[in-house]
């Protein structure tokens, strides 16, 4: 039999006081995969999060879990997944590992070895039998993955998770993720504004504009589509010899350049082409898109609403 979905969000909407915050969210995500929700402020990720475990109940549409209905079936769909929202929840008068501790306490399966491993995990062993409050941003984001992970989640979810890490933290971060994913088979849901990050962590994107998912892709196809940009003597003359010989697309930008997608074409036996065929090329560029592109294509001059 199929294993069921990790998470499966149907047409998850949510109107809060007239307004609709999230009009019709669809999504599938799988173990070992690395989701990002990206969206700029006030798009509607942290109400989405909010729904899919259970803090607020959806207008309409459900949030499946393992297998569970978040709805009906909230203990056993709950008990699949590790979550910070925005910040994490801790007592700020003990220690980290008191903390953990407290956690573990309540669920038996978490053992003192378990909770040593995930001190580990995340760095925090030469701070953990310190108080919380003298732990800095960083150091309490740490300790919030910490808690997170302890039970072994199926499903990891994860509010803007770097907010308050160095850089040096963020890599760590990333590395962190990308084993509970790739090794452990965690399948882990990060929401953020923050692009590069998305970019430099996760496999799929879905962009979130304004309470609406405008697109998902895998972020290796953004990334390994090239644009080309050429400076040449006769661009008309280029754009029809790229489109007969080569059915590529190509556009003028200025006066003596034009752009292209030249897919999985290589760019020297393209360049050869064009000099055979008395094309002079003055410059030629590659351009890689980023999820940045992208997001500012399908983002452009909105304002937070
Ligand atoms: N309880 C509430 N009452 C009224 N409006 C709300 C409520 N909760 C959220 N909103 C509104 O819903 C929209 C989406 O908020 P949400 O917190 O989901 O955004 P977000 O994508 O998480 O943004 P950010 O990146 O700033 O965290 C915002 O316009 C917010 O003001
Ligand atoms: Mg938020």
């Amino acid at each position: 039999m199929q294993q069921p979905a990790v998470l499966e969000l149907a047409n998850l909407r949510k109107t809060i006081k007239g307004k609709e915050i999230v009009k019709g969210v669809n999504l599938t995500l799988n173990p070992s995969q690395i989701f990002g929700f990206l969206g700029p402020n006030g798009a509607g990720k942290t109400t989405t999060i909010r729904m899919i475990v259970g803090l607020i109940k959806p207008t309409e549409g459900s949030v499946t879990i393992c297998g569970y209905s978040v709805a009906h079936n909230f203990v056993k769909a709950l008990s699949n997944v590790g979550c910070i929202i925005e910040s994490p929840d801790m007592y700020k008068y003990l220690t980290g590992m008191e903390n953990l501790l407290q956690l573990a306490a309540m669920d038996k399966k978490i053992s003192k070895q378990r909770i040593n491993d995930v001190v580990e995990m995340v760095g925090l062993q030469h701070r953990v039998n310190d108080k919380v409050d003298t732990y800095s941003l960083g150091m309490r984001q740490r300790l919030g993955i910490a808690q997170a992970i302890m039970a072994r989640p199926k499903l990891l979810i994860l509010d803007e998770p770097t907010n308050g890490l160095d850089p040096a933290g963020m890599t760590e971060f990333r590395k962190l993720i990308r084993k509970l994913a790739y090794e452990d088979g965690m399948a882990v849901f990060v929401s953020s504004h923050l692009l590069l990050e998305i970019q430099q962590m996760c496999d799929v994107v879905s962009i979130i504009k304004q309470g609406s998912v405008i697109t998902t892709t895998l972020v290796q196809d953004i990334l390994h589509d090239d644009k080309i940009e050429w400076q040449l003597n006769d661009p008309e003359k280029a754009i029809t010899l790229l489109r007969e010989h080569w059915n590529i697309v190509a556009v003028r930008l200025k006066n003596d350049t034009i752009s292209a997608d030249i897919g999985q074409h290589s760019l020297d036996k393209l360049n050869e082409f064009l000099i055979r065929e008395g094309i002079a090329l003055t410059y030629c560029s590659t351009k890689q898109h980023t999820l940045e592109d992208l997001f500012l294509d399908l983002t452009v001059g909105d304002e937070i609403v």
